[in-house]
């Protein structure tokens, strides 16, 4: 059976949701996935309504609304998987607390601006191939830079095996994560679940004793200082930082050099005067985000603007849509790096506001500077060549972006 256009895991929607985004938006309709048993919205109020709204939830589990029995199920098949997301009831918000209070303070915008010139030299020497080579993978080359800058951040040597195991296992955590993943997306982040809690948790008593200066030794003082935590809850809080962190950052960098070069005034208007950039930085995350859709389950019927979404459904929120809401972005086909984007939703809204952030926009935005100080706008992007991942509900996953630098 084929697919509708404006379903998920269609080629069409994953790599081109820009027709569907402006169908929508004529009445800003929520669509219903019956497949899924979800809903899809696009428009800007509901998305942002959404992103926080007392009767929805992140987790699946603590809905109310998911069968017992399928659940234990679950529970027995991904032990640590399941138990990594969620233990019983309000786990969830204690964790997501957890991780907050834990972390928050490595994450001010002070803190990564101590960070700008590790990362200057990680996207210096990672994506040196972008200035050397004539034909190049983007996504293979841009892939490293979160990579490494989580592992400095974490103090895990980047050079070991160790970090090779951790850091590779955390998109297929990722992907396995989301209530409607596949068996077989929850049997590789079993394993990736398995992979980083062990390095982590090893890591974490190594930091006990030996105290470094790095993210693990200062969550791991702070969580013994109160005294009611449990290490493997900072073990676990640290698995969802690099599993939010890595794949986010480096289709936004693949995407974001994708669009620079559609855009050859704008780019070259940016490489003119580099105060753009900053601004620019959102903008090319709002014309092409690196989420496809971010997941709420409706413990309750709701009610927005005379449509409902029935209770128990999956809510799914897309980003981009918001975005490229004319309503609220005129002329969202324009790429225009000073336009107005004030009330962005790129990094959500809310309780579950993005936590790397700032680092999000320090990586971005030094590559984005590399990019404008190495590459020439007659670069190209070989589309036919390009492919896609339309399976990941959560996130645009480009596998291959081939590039030739003439
Ligand atoms: C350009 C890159 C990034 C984008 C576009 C992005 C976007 C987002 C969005 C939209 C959310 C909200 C999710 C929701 O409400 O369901 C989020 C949450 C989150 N992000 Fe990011 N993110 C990026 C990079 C990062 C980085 C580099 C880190 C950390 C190293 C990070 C850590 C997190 C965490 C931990 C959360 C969950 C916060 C919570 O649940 O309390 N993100 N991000």
């Amino acid at each position: 059976m084929s697919l509708p256009s404006h379903h998920p895991f269609t080629l069409e929607y994953t790599s081109n949701p820009q027709p569907v985004f402006a169908d929508i938006h004529t009445d800003n309709r929520f669509l219903p996935l019956e497949d899924l048993g979800a809903v899809a919205v696009h428009g800007y109020d509901a998305v942002r309504a959404f992103c926080d709204h007392p009767l929805m939830t992140r987790n699946f589990a603590e809905s109310g609304v998911v069968d017992k029995q399928a659940m234990a199920e679950r529970a027995e098949r991904w032990p640590t998987l399941e138990n990594s997301l969620s233990t019983g009831e309000g786990e969830e918000t204690k964790r997501a607390n957890l991780l907050r209070v834990l972390l928050a303070q490595d994450f001010r915008p002070r803190m990564i601006r101590k960070m700008a010139t590790t990362v200057s030299e990680v996207v210096s020497k990672v994506c040196a191939p972008l200035r050397s080579e004539s034909d190049v993978d983007v996504v293979k080359v841009v892939q490293e830079v979160p990579l490494i800058v989580i592992s400095t951040l974490l103090g895990i040597d980047e050079t070991t095996k160790d970090a090779e195991l951790f850091l590779s296992a955390g998109p297929s955590y990722f992907r396995g994560i989301n209530p409607i993943a596949s068996d077989s997306d929850r049997d590789k982040a079993e394993v990736a679940a398995v992979t980083m809690i062990d390095i982590l948790g090893r890591t974490v008593e190594n930091r006990r004793s030996n105290p470094q200066n790095d993210l693990v030794s200062q969550v791991v003082e702070i969580a013994d200082n109160r005294g009611d935590v449990d290490p493997m809850d900072v073990v676990r809080a640290v698995v969802i930082l690099v599993a939010a962190g890595t794949d986010t950052t480096r289709l936004t960098s693949s995407l974001a050099i994708r669009t620079l070069l559609d855009n050859p005034e704008a780019m070259e208007a940016m490489r003119e005067d580099r105060s753009l950039v900053k601004n620019g930085m959102m903008e090319l995350l709002r014309y092409e985000s690196p989420t496809k859709y971010l997941v709420r389950v409706a413990t309750q019927d709701v009610e927005f603007e005379g449509q409902t979404v029935p209770k128990g459904s999956l809510v799914l929120l897309s980003i981009m849509g918001a975005g490229w809401d004319p309503r609220v972005f005129p002329s969202p086909e324009t790429f225009d790096p000073q336009r107005d984007l004030r009330g962005s939703l790129s990094f959500g809204f809310g309780s579950g506001y993005c936590l790397g952030s700032h680092l999000a926009r320090l990586q971005v935005t030094t590559l984005v500077d590399f990019v404008l100080d190495h590459l020439p706008s007659t670069a190209t992007i070989d589309r036919s060549q390009t492919t896609w991942d339309a399976g990941n509900l959560m996130l645009r996953e480009i596998t291959s972006m081939p590039m030739h630098i003439r």
